[in-house]
């Protein structure tokens, strides 16, 4: 099959050389447009390149991808899905209901996924005992980016505690700096909300709020100390926040004008492509009460159906996504780690060596979760209804007893 999987790459290959070229090309689908992400993405595009694959690029941009699924939809609905598209978690269960996805079954097989991808994403890439989509990596949500000479020239050491974080946010406000560099957009939003709702309420909160949707849960007072202490943050970002894309937050972070950003371990893509080096410019750590526990998501690519068939092309592109090699180079760029057990991290910088470290050992102790914000907890439908909630409280518009109220209703609604 491997053999075979060449052959079919050597004539894509041709086909590319010839006036054919269109119909070897995979047309990709994806929201990957910061420094960062781009770069990540040029080690793919480099990679299928080499084997004779064309690239047909359809960028959507918007972190996490809430304007890409809207093209996507009307995309399909028009007839005329793209062959390959970025997209997380549940949406990927959505789209395989929908019978749009195609069976990679065969492509697997032959490269022994099964033995090889962790069982937290496996949930996500097969429906009804059928490969419908490729992890490309494993993300975490639950990190804190922080600009290291800032830190020590305000004698700030890692704060671990959530009293320690406000304290330091605190000393960076009466020092004049931006204590937190945020982005208002309801996906950010929500990922500091998945981060400080696990280190408030513990692994077993965040299970039984985001995951089960129990509603005593969802309504619980531990809800309301999470919303009070989304406005205690609220405090700590700056005027301009609402709106900004989050990669310029991270540049704040990279420049010095802010100290810390609660983000996923995409925001050291960025501060890999600016030049700046772990240990020394930024550190990452867990947000702090989260130290045991990890909140993942994982980008994985499916094949839409373009026929009856999935094309040779689709094929080649699944496999090339799964190479350890492959894995090693894009994972490095992008700030995740590999969506394989299989591959050495060593050649890793110290954050994603500890991510991977972090990784195995949550979900060991079954403290590996779904990221909510991320699409990860639960379908879309309910994942936007709660991003509504919070949205809303972080600008102002609820205190937090009645974001309580509203999300237990929001919630029910939206099931
Ligand atoms: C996430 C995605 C990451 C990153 C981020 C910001 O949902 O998994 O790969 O791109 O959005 O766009």
């Amino acid at each position: 099959m491997r053999f075979f999987a060449r052959t079919t790459c050597a004539l894509a290959a041709l086909v590319t050389s010839t006036s054919l070229a269109l119909a070897a090309d995979v047309e990709v689908l994806h929201w990957w447009t910061s420094g960062g992400e781009a770069g990540a993405l040029n080690v793919l595009k480099q990679d299928l390149e080499a084997q004779g694959i064309g690239w047909q690029d359809m960028p959507v941009a918007g972190g996490g991808g809430t304007q890409a699924m809207t093209v996507l939809r009307a995309r399909v609905t028009s007839g005329n899905p793209p062959s390959a598209v970025q997209l997380l978690g549940f949406d990927i269960t959505d789209w395989a209901r929908e019978g749009a996805l195609a069976n990679l079954n065969p492509v697997a097989e032959a490269g022994g996924w099964d033995a090889v991808v962790p069982e937290a994403l496996q949930k996500f890439s097969k429906y009804d005992g059928e490969w419908i989509a490729v992890p490309v990596n494993i993300h975490s949500t639950n990190w804190v980016w922080a600009n290291k000479p800032l830190l020590d020239e305000l004698g700030i050491a890692e704060p671990t505690t959530w009293d320690e974080l406000v304290a330091a946010m605190q000393k960076v406000k009466d020092a004049g700096k931006i204590a937190v560099a945020h982005g208002g957009q309801p996906w950010q939003d929500a990922t500091i909300f998945d981060a400080v709702a696990m280190s408030t309420g513990g692994p077993e909160f965040y299970q039984k709020a985001f995951i089960d949707l129990d509603t005593e849960t969802l309504g619980s007072d531990t809800m309301k100390q999470v919303f009070d202490r989304m406005t205690v943050i609220r405090g700590f970002v700056d005027d301009n926040f609402s709106g900004r894309d989050w990669n310029l937050a991270s540049a704040m972070v990279i420049n010095g004008e802010a100290a810390f950003q609660f983000m996923g371990d995409w925001a050291k893509g960025e501060f890999l492509n600016a030049g700046k080096v772990p240990g020394t410019d930024f550190l990452c750590f867990r947000f702090p009460g989260t130290q045991d526990q990890v909140t993942f998501n994982t980008d994985q690519f499916a094949v839409f159906k373009q026929g009856d068939s999935v094309t040779p092309e689709q094929t080649a592109f699944a496999e090339a996504i799964m190479s350890p090699e492959f894995q090693i180079a894009f994972n490095k760029v992008k700030g995740s780690v590999p969506a394989r057990t299989d591959v050495s991290v060593e050649s890793f910088d110290a954050c994603g060596q500890k991510a991977y470290e972090e990784l195995k050992a949550a979900s060991a102790s079954g403290n590996l979760f779904g990221s909510n914000a991320h699409g990860h907890a639960n379908p879309a439908s309910v994942k936007n209804a709660l991003y509504d909630v919070i949205t809303a409280q972080f600008n102002g518009e609820y205190d937090s007893a009645t974001a309580v109220e509203e999300m237990v209703s929001a919630v029910e609604l939206s099931q």
